[in-house]
């Protein structure tokens, strides 16, 4: 292998650019050509590209965002699409890539590979967390440090007023953001996909906080929780049913994907990236490198793929009970 590209793909996450960081510097390092490839997959497939050198790299280790930017690229979902862009990596003289990204990224990695024959890697970064190989994704950290910040604040105002607020957090059909912010902004109830508690269950609860005195409730929602149609007619049907509660609903959104990486999410960044060109330069392909007990190891992308990172259930009970 003697030239890598790298790219950023899917819904960004903080620590990207610190995993670019460290692929370019590890390429550097051991005297390999490395070049950059533009929102993503889209990028390939129009041959839009850096040459990128230590240099290149300099100061975006704490950024946020990602400097070569990304999309979720539809025609690279087609065959004629991945051909595009494999022709546009053999005329840049490209040996293999290393795809920064969440699980869609991988899935079209690997039928990339498959039908041309050009190594990956996958580099895991999703605020989302639902990556299996991986105790931990880029951008995981510092997306439940944004939102702990966020509902403290919220938490300032709901016990000024004596509301209860639903915050309604990232993390698409998982609910690992939600669970783990949950607890650290000491939330009075978690509401995730992997877990179906009952809208009576929920009623029963804050009902039970209200007798206990406490002067604000805040329910945590997972974007992907299906307990009620949305965050808007579960607060709806909660105010309808509990009348002495005056709800409001705060969806985060977007901030949840900005801002400085933690300082975890940029070690974790750098490890794994560090790891992933050495893998390839050491003849191997077509694998994710993901962080285990604290350990980087690697697993082929079909276990990825094929693989469920599952929330740890315990964290319910727990939250349920240091809610009392
Ligand atoms: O996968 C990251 C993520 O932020 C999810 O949590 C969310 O469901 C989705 O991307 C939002 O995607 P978009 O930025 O395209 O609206």
């Amino acid at each position: 292998v003697r030239k890598i590209g790298v790219m950023t793909s899917g819904g960004d996450s903080p620590g990207m650019n610190a995993a670019i960081r460290a692929v370019v510097r590890t390429c550097a390092y051991y005297h390999t050509d490395c070049v950059g490839y533009f929102r993503g997959y889209q990028g390939m497939i129009n041959g839009e590209s850096m040459d990128m050198n230590a240099r290149s790299v300099r100061n975006i280790v704490n950024m946020g965002g990602t400097i070569l930017q990304s999309a979720r690229s539809k025609e690279f979902m087609t065959k004629e699409g991945r051909a595009k862009a494999a022709e546009n990596l053999r005329e840049n003289e490209v040996d293999a890539m290393i795809l920064i990204g969440g699980d869609g990224t991988f899935r079209g990695g690997k039928a990339f590979s498959d039908e041309h024959g050009i190594p990956v890697i996958g580099v895991p970064g999703t605020i989302d967390n639902d990556i299996y190989g991986t105790h931990y994704t880029i951008g995981y950290d510092t997306a439940l440090n944004t939102v702990v910040e966020a509902i403290d604040k919220i938490r300032d105002t709901a016990s000024s007023h004596n509301r209860l607020f639903f915050v309604e957090v990232m993390g698409r059909d998982a609910g690992f953001i939600a669970l783990n912010s949950g607890i650290g902004a000491g939330a009075e109830e978690i509401l995730i996909p992997e877990e179906d508690l009952g809208l009576e269950r929920l009623l029963d609860s804050l009902e039970r906080s209200r007798r206990a005195g406490k002067t604000s409730s805040i329910v945590v929602v997972s974007e992907g929780d299906k307990i009620g149609k949305n965050v808007f007619e579960l607060a709806e049907y909660v105010k309808k049913n509990l009348p002495d509660y005056d709800a409001r609903v705060t969806v985060l959104g977007h901030i949840q994907r900005g801002g400085r990486p933690s300082c975890f999410d940029r070690v974790l960044a750098s490890r794994l990236s560090v790891k992933a060109v050495e893998l390839l330069l050491d003849g191997k392909k077509d694998l994710m490198v993901g962080m285990v007990n604290n350990e980087i190891e690697s697993c082929s992308l079909d276990q990825a793929l094929k693989g469920k990172h599952t929330i740890n259930k315990d964290l319910l009970r727990i939250s349920e009970i240091l809610s009392t």
